[in-house]
């Protein structure tokens, strides 16, 4: 039975209230049955607050749900669940010891009696990773999976459910192009049958080419529904910020200097002679697939992994870290790319998360209160950073701001190199501008930059100098004015036939 255009569910004058914050107030969407409908807004602007109320996660503190014609208000996940409602949330919610068979049936375990049919769940679990041509072994740990394989689990969680609505709160921030483009193709199968579909990105583009409207949110308020064809990115853009923003780039003069991070022949745990250099002021961007080996020999050089072969040199001098407390101490920084599991303390206060790093050098005593009140107010500043005390735990505050405070806890320890993994997944369109002419300042200033983005357009707005790596091999160094996306690609997936790899550094 395809009802395809029928209301499949109506959201009326929906509010929750966080203490003081009003994360949703009033706010109103409608969906249809075969319907992508796109949920856009700011860092914060309530979206995931209204995914969670949906899905019996968190209880509203009023207005009224129609779910199928029926008013509903789920107290579980599991009711919404056994309603048709399935969701890929947006922080990754899988348990990292338990094996993928277990993720994709962890609250659900059919089998009576206690009695679990692993042969059958084993079968299951493969049809769904089919679906979206994931192929890993259904008994490995997540732990041991990367952040992209969790994601496409995720996915195929949602898919192995049989829901009528599946609400996807961006479920693609770590996939690569090609992954991200067997998804649609899935949303459109599921359009086809009829299939429900809230999705909810930071990519406009992206949500222009898929939906059939689109509702932003703002600051917890509903602004409006745009069909697509009425809809451009910017009126979009405008409808998010409630403001026209200024998208012209700051540009600060490139002020490149000495070799400051030399890596020569450098062999581990998926890569393999691996030869570059970053210098003072210079913003190298690393590019490539998922899997490419690009966080491996980031995190080696960091000190948070192994290497077995090869040198790094910085400031002139070998070194080999041996913990990333050491490349801290020696003026490095990395962000990492999965905020969740290696970078946020969830219970701790946000100003706590963003001092952290930089504690132990403040000056001891009286004055340190205020000093890590005042660091913490400044990044928060200079990030702007949405929050409503900065003594609320980390936890409280949207996907998009978590992921500024962990950016900030790195500035705030002023690195002479930075490491950034993905550094605006999740970040909204006007806080990654932020972020782009805080890179482009911190480079002037000559902090040597190393950027890991599966972004195309970042890394061509950004980068001096792009890295390109397939397979654990360095298959491309190309200067800025010689990249465009499409030789990315071919560098990318190791179709390029010259593999012109300066071995020096100058360019
Ligand atoms: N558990 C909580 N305690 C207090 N405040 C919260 C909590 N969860 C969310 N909030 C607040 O509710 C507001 C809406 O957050 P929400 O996560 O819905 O935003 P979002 O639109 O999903 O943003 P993003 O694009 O960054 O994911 C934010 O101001 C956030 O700080
Ligand atoms: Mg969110």
């Amino acid at each position: 039975m395809n009802q395809t255009g029928a209301e499949i569910l109506r959201v009326e004058a929906v509010s929750k209230r966080y203490g003081g914050v009003h994360a949703l107030e009033q706010v109103n969407f409608d969906l249809r049955y075969g319907e992508v409908h796109a949920l856009v807004g700011e860092n914060g602007a309530g979206k995931s607050t209204l995914i969670k109320v949906l899905g019996g996660i968190i209880p509203r503190n009023g207005g009224r749900v129609l779910f199928e014609g029926n008013e509903v208000d789920y107290q579980r996940p599991i009711e919404a669940l056994h309603a048709g409602i399935a969701i890929i949330h947006q922080e990754l919610s899988m348990m990292p010891s338990l094996n993928v068979i277990e993720n994709m049936y962890m609250g659900r375990m059919p089998g009576r009696f206690g009695i679990v049919n692993w042969k059958d769940l084993e079968r299951r679990t493969r049809q769904a990773m089919a679906l979206i041509d994931l192929h890993v072994d259904p008994y490995a740990a997540v732990q041991d999976l990367t952040i992209s394989q969790r994601q496409m689990i995720e996915i195929a969680r949602a898919l192995s459910v049989n829901a009528k609505l599946i609400i996807m709160d961006e479920p693609n921030s770590s996939l690569t192009q090609g992954e991200s483009e067997r998804l649609f193709a899935v949303i459109d199968s599921l359009k086809a049958r009829g299939i429900a579909i809230i999705y909810v990105s930071h990519k406009i583009e992206e949500v222009l080419r898929i939906s059939d409207r689109i509702t932003v949110f703002r600051d917890g308020k509903y602004v409006g529904t745009v069909d697509r064809e009425d809809a451009t990115e910017q009126k979009i853009i405008n409808m998010m910020v409630g403001r026209e923003l200024d998208r012209t780039a700051i540009s600060v003069p490139d002020k490149i200097g000495d070799v400051l991070l030399d890596v020569r022949d450098l062999s581990g745990p998926g890569f393999d002679k691996v030869n570059f250099a970053v210098r003072k002021g210079e913003i190298v961007a690393f590019s490539g697939l998922v899997g490419a080996g690009r966080s491996e020999v980031a995190s080696a050089i960091f000190g948070a992994r192994p290497f077995t072969d090869g040198e790094i040199t910085f400031y002139g001098r070998p070194v080999r870290f041996k913990s990333p407390k050491h490349a801290i101490r020696a003026g490095i920084a990395m962000v990492q790319e999965d905020r969740k599991v290696l970078s946020l303390f969830m219970d701790m206060t946000i100003q706590r998360n963003i001092t952290m790093a930089e504690l132990p050098y403040m000056s001891k005593g009286v004055t340190s209160d205020g000093a890590e009140r005042r660091l913490a107010q400044q990044m928060v500043r200079s990030l702007d950073i949405r929050l409503a005390s900065l003594d609320d735990p980390v936890s409280s505050l949207s996907g998009g701001n978590q992921q500024k405070t962990v950016l900030s806890r790195w500035l705030a320890t002023t690195p002479k190199l930075l490491i950034l993994d993905e550094p605006t997944h999740g970040v909204d369109v006007g806080a990654k501008a932020e972020i782009y002419d805080l890179i482009r300042k911190l480079a002037a200033q000559g902090v040597g930059v190393m950027l890991i983005s599966s972004e195309l357009p970042e890394v061509l707005a950004l980068a001096h100098r792009i890295v390109v790596m397939h397979e654990g091999r360095i298959t491309g160094i190309l200067d800025r004015a010689d990249a465009s996306e499409e030789a990315l690609m071919a560098y990318a997936t190791g179709i390029a036939d010259d593999f012109a790899v300066p071995a020096e550094v100058s360019s």
